[in-house]
């Protein structure tokens, strides 16, 4: 009796108030159950995003339906059961996915056309590290943004989990890469990826070094005082994508420009997106992006990994913003 109950839980890193990072706790919590489009997954690692310290700290809550206290918006794991609807997958295959939250723990469920196959060769620590920056990077870059081969892309915190994907992307794509980024050895890793230009931002001011040559597609996570240089950096019909703005949301800015070069501004959120949308980005990355990976022109760069139990280690990390890539979690 004592074992069977045992056996329905799991350990999950749990958010146990809004707070600094040691309000992560190992907790046991119930093994989630599936709906028929679901898998439920045994999680081996887990992605660490900016997106967690927000939840953490009470300012990035959970949509419904997902775990409210477990962060982990990405894993790599091995499927364990598959709801009744599911074809594409079967018990023992390696994938990883996406999901709205939930990832720092042994099980999580993912919807089934959220998951895609561990590419050949990759650990689990390397996979996991894909799924919330390429998706999001797909979708504010290459749909939104609209970026094709040819044009300029600029990508700020060019070392952040995203800025390591959003260079190596917009690269194999066949865009000219410039990033700005907060050090001369972080500067060297976006060059090392692909970019053609990195600016130290505390050093020099990105807009004087790029002023010369203009950018198609700016994706900004910083904003503040980047907004009203950002749009001056845009060429004529250029896009400002956002997905964060970590300096503030409110700067003042010429309209004027806006209509004269005919800009588009636009951002987005991925967590919150309904699942038919989540399933065809899914499918749209795993046709043009999968390949890149697989073959080897697309790398992970995993920064340091965790034991799962250390998750309150890995957000220290991340908020000093030393890392260059992705930090991960491992589970034994
Ligand atoms: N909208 C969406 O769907 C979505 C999805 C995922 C992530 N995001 C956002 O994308 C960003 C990157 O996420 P991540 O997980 O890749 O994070 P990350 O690895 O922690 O990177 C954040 C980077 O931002 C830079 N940074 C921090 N504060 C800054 C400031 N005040 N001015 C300039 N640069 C600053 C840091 O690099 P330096 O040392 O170079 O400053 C840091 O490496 C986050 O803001 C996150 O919230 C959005």
């Amino acid at each position: 009796m004592q074992r069977a109950i045992i056996k329905n839980f799991m350990k999950a890193v749990v958010i146990t108030q809004a707070g600094p990072p040691e309000v992560l706790q190992i907790q046991d919590r119930p093994i989630p159950a599936i709906s028929p489009n679901d898998v439920l997954i045994k999680v081996y690692a887990s992605g660490v995003n900016r997106p967690d310290i927000a939840q953490r700290k009470g300012v990035y809550p959970a949509p419904a339906g997902v775990p409210a206290n477990v962060p982990g918006l990405e894993i790599a794991g091995v499927i364990d059961q598959c709801g009744e609807d599911v074809v594409r997958w079967k018990k023992g295959d390696a994938v990883c996915a996406l999901v709205a939250g939930g990832g720092y723990a042994e099980y999580v469920v993912a919807n089934a056309a959220h998951c895609l196959p561990v590419p050949k060769a990759w650990s689990f620590a390397d996979a996991c590290s894909l799924p919330e920056t390429i998706f999001t990077v797909w979708h504010n870059v290459f749909q939104r943004g609209r970026l094709t081969a040819g044009e300029t892309f600029l990508v700020h915190g060019g070392s952040s989990g995203i800025g390591i994907t959003a260079i190596q992307l917009a690269k194999a794509f066949g865009a000219k890469v410039f990033a700005t980024a907060g050090t001369d050895d972080k500067c060297k890793a976006c060059i090392s990826l692909g970019a053609d230009i990195c600016v130290n931002y505390k050093k020099d001011d990105f807009e004087q070094v790029l002023k010369n040559y203009g950018v198609d597609v700016v994706l900004d996570m910083v904003g503040g005082d980047y907004i009203p240089k950002n749009i001056r950096l845009l060429k004529t019909e250029g896009r400002l994508v956002f997905i964060n703005a970590m300096k503030g949301g409110e700067s003042a800015f010429k309209v004027s420009d806006i209509m004269h070069k005919r800009l588009t501004i636009t951002g987005s959120t991925l967590r919150n997106r309904e699942p038919a949308f989540k399933a065809q980005l899914t499918a749209e990355v795993e046709k043009y992006v999968w390949p890149l990976v697989e073959g080897e022109k697309f790398r992970a760069v995993v920064y340091k990994q965790f034991p799962l139990e250390d998750a309150a280690a890995a957000h220290i990390l991340m908020e000093s913003s030393e890392h260059i890539g992705k930090i991960v979690l491992v589970n034994k």
